[in-house]
């Protein structure tokens, strides 16, 4: 593919444009204001105008205050996702999937009563206005159509294509060798953004000159329109501003803990397992207690020691229980998850702080907060774990186990095993759980 760049280009002011109203023809003003149009060139349009003439100017109330509400409701509803907010100024995702500050909502260059709007379907508008000008001037051109937008990390906004027909919007230089004999891996050329903000440099923001021509291109189209510019959100490492992704963060912290059965061979990185321990025990307990501790199970001796008496154990109960052999072999395939985890952490409880009481009704009461609590810094272990990347499953089988647990570890008696963690990198990562339903599980009395 050639170079995108033109020998020589020429950008023309188009002189003499009326102010547009609603209804108003557009093609026709161009058509005859630039007579002198020829094939090849692009007709560069501020999008001011295109929305004027397709009748979206809102009517706002004079009223500054009322005016600014009335500004910030229209904001919100051409928004289908707020990016980002930076004081006052809304960065919204669009309808049309154009990122942008205040969704294009502008009172400049309109009457006071009025602020406009976007055009509903810019490339349409543009591929509308170039066949307008082939009827009436016999002329083959391309359209952009434009607007001001600010740039994520340069200071000062220029002109980008929100519209365009008749120009291959991004010219690709993949594979391309350089004059020096390098091959061009990623260069592609935002062509269209660079002719809007070109024909920039004659139109200007003071409202006099809203078209302009550039000639001199080599014109090449290939059906391309201005959505092609639009990152998709797939693709776009930034598509929230940093406030918006940590709030977005801690709102999916909880539902991004899922059970995770399956683990790659990935080491853990034993500094975020211990972070995740020492989140897991910011946990709420009783009386300001520390009830809770956990043994992560580092020598593979000890781990499998213990999960071999535990499923010895396990066998001899389903035996007892009546269970044929292959049954109890498909039970005791459960607990396989401990042997293959790249890390597993038992979790205990041990009553410290809990209060003594003569009734044993007061007894098991303390003894089911203390466990609750339990529960609480377990559930923040694993949600830590979650939020480090890491998955996770907590498994119940040492609750049945305490006396062996506490044998094969050399705990003390009062340690209570509540279940036990198989930590690992997942084999696949599962994403937030949808929440469930509002209201769902929630008696309001
Ligand atoms: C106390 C407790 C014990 C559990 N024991 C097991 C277990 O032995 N084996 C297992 O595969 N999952 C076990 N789970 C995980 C649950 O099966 C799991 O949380 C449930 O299916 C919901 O799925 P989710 O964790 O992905 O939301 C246990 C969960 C809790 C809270």
């Amino acid at each position: 593919m050639p170079d995108h760049a033109a020998a020589k280009l020429e950008i023309l002011p188009v002189g003499g444009l009326p102010e547009f109203r609603p209804g108003d023809d557009l093609t026709g003003a161009i058509a005859n204001a630039a007579r002198w149009l020829r094939s090849g060139d692009v007709v560069v349009v501020t999008s001011k105008v295109v929305s004027k003439i397709e009748g979206r100017l809102i009517t706002v109330p004079a009223d500054p205050e009322a005016k600014e509400a009335a500004r910030r409701k229209l904001v919100d509803e051409e928004a289908v996702r707020v990016v980002a907010q930076f004081r006052q100024t809304k960065i919204t995702e669009n309808r049309l999937g154009i990122v942008q500050a205040a969704s294009g909502v502008d009172n400049s260059n309109v009457a006071a009563g009025e602020v406009a709007l976007l055009p509903s379907d810019p490339d349409a508008s543009a591929l509308a206005l170039r066949n307008g000008l082939r009827e009436r001037l016999g002329v083959e051109v391309a359209v952009v159509i434009t607007d001001t937008m600010g740039r994520a990390w340069r200071i000062g906004q220029i002109d980008a294509a929100i519209g365009a027909s008749g120009v291959r919007v991004l010219h690709a230089y993949a594979g391309e060798i350089d004059g020096q004999g390098n091959e061009l891996a990623v260069t592609e050329v935002a062509v269209a953004d660079e002719l809007a903000a070109a024909a920039d440099l004659v139109k200007g923001k003071l409202g006099g000159t809203p078209v302009a021509v550039i000639r001199g291109l080599q014109l090449v189209d290939d059906g391309s329109n201005a959505r092609k510019l639009i990152r998709p959100v797939d693709e776009d490492l930034f598509r929230l501003g940093t406030n918006e992704a940590i709030a977005q963060g801690l709102r999916e912290a909880v539902p991004l803990r899922r059970s995770v059965r399956q683990f790659t061979d990935e080491p853990v990185d034993p500094e975020v397992l211990r972070r995740a321990v020492a989140a897991g025990l910011t946990a709420p307990a009783p009386h300001h207690t520390r009830p809770v501790r956990f043994v992560w199970l580092r020598s593979d001796d000890v781990r499998t020691k213990l999960l071999t008496a535990m499923r010895e154990s396990w066998r001899a109960d389903l035996v007892a229980d009546g269970f044929t052999e292959e049954q109890v072999a498909k039970r005791l395939s459960r607990g396989d998850i401990l042997f293959n985890a790249p890390e597993v952490v038992v979790p205990f409880l041990v009553p410290d702080g809990a209060h003594a009481y003569p009734d044993e009704r007061r007894l098991a009461c303390e003894r089911t907060m203390f466990t609750v609590a339990g529960g609480a810094a377990v559930q923040g272990l694993l949600v830590a774990l979650a939020a480090e990347g890491l998955g996770s499953c907590w498994i119940g089988s040492t609750i049945f186990a305490a006396d062996l647990v506490r044998e094969t570890l050399g705990l003390g008696e009062d340690w209570a095993p509540l279940g036990a963690v198989a930590i690992g990198h997942p084999a696949v990562l599962p994403g937030p759980r949808p929440v469930r339903p509002a209201g769902e599980g929630l008696l309001e009395l």
